[in-house]
């Protein structure tokens, strides 16, 4: 294991670390069929091209669905859900404005486009497109953030696609080969 991984990469934000310091994080703009003015972290985003390109080549077309949120914009996308899904949904599948890793950079919500229209979330998460980028992520440094089974431990449902970028592909294989989710692989690592 490399013990000098990139901690700016590893950083852990869930219902229990906020996110503090957005500004040491450089974000810049997304080109998405799905949407207008969307932002990454630009080492996000340039892997997440390779991703896209990888997917690609397997016959599926991902776009950049949701990336880099503000404190105030994760409010909005709560207020939605809320009112659209009620509080228990809500809370198993978006955190509150201040803990949400979006508010990093470093985390995607990919879409899929099929058929001439967009699916989101739920929409395909049976989709064999999320197996493939399971299985694949790990080679372009991101990991499936709230993998199924471990929802007790990151505290969400399970996300096939939001992706998070780690940036070193060694720990993303092992956390993937591993069945870990980021919370088990930082606990369990002397950083
Ligand atoms: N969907 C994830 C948990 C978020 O809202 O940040
Ligand atoms: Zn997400």
């Amino acid at each position: 294991m490399d013990k000098n991984m990139d901690k700016k990469y590893m950083i852990l934000v869930n219902k229990n670390n906020p996110m503090k310091d957005e500004d040491s994080y450089k974000k810049i703009e997304v080109d998405s069929k799905y949407a207008e003015d969307r932002t990454l972290e630009e080492e996000t985003y340039a892997a997440f091209l390779k991703l896209k390109d990888f997917v690609a080549s397997k016959g599926y077309t991902i776009d950049v669905e949701s990336g880099y949120r503000s404190s105030s914009y994760q409010q909005k996308v709560w207020d939605e859900v809320l009112r659209d899904k009620g509080l228990e949904h809500t809370k198993k599948y978006v955190a509150v404005p201040g803990y949400s890793e979006h508010q990093t950079g470093l985390a995607v919500d990919f879409v899929l486009y099929e058929n001439g229209k967009f699916l989101v979330d739920q929409q395909f998460e049976n989709h064999p497109v999320c197996d493939l980028v399971k299985d694949n992520a790990y080679k372009f440094g991101f990991i499936v953030r709230y993998p199924k089974g471990k929802e007790d431990i990151t505290g969400y449902n399970h996300e096939p696609w939001h992706l998070r970028y780690i940036k070193d592909t060694d720990i993303a294989k092992y956390i993937k080969d591993n069945n870990l989710c980021l919370e088990e692989y930082i606990n369990n690592t002397s950083m």
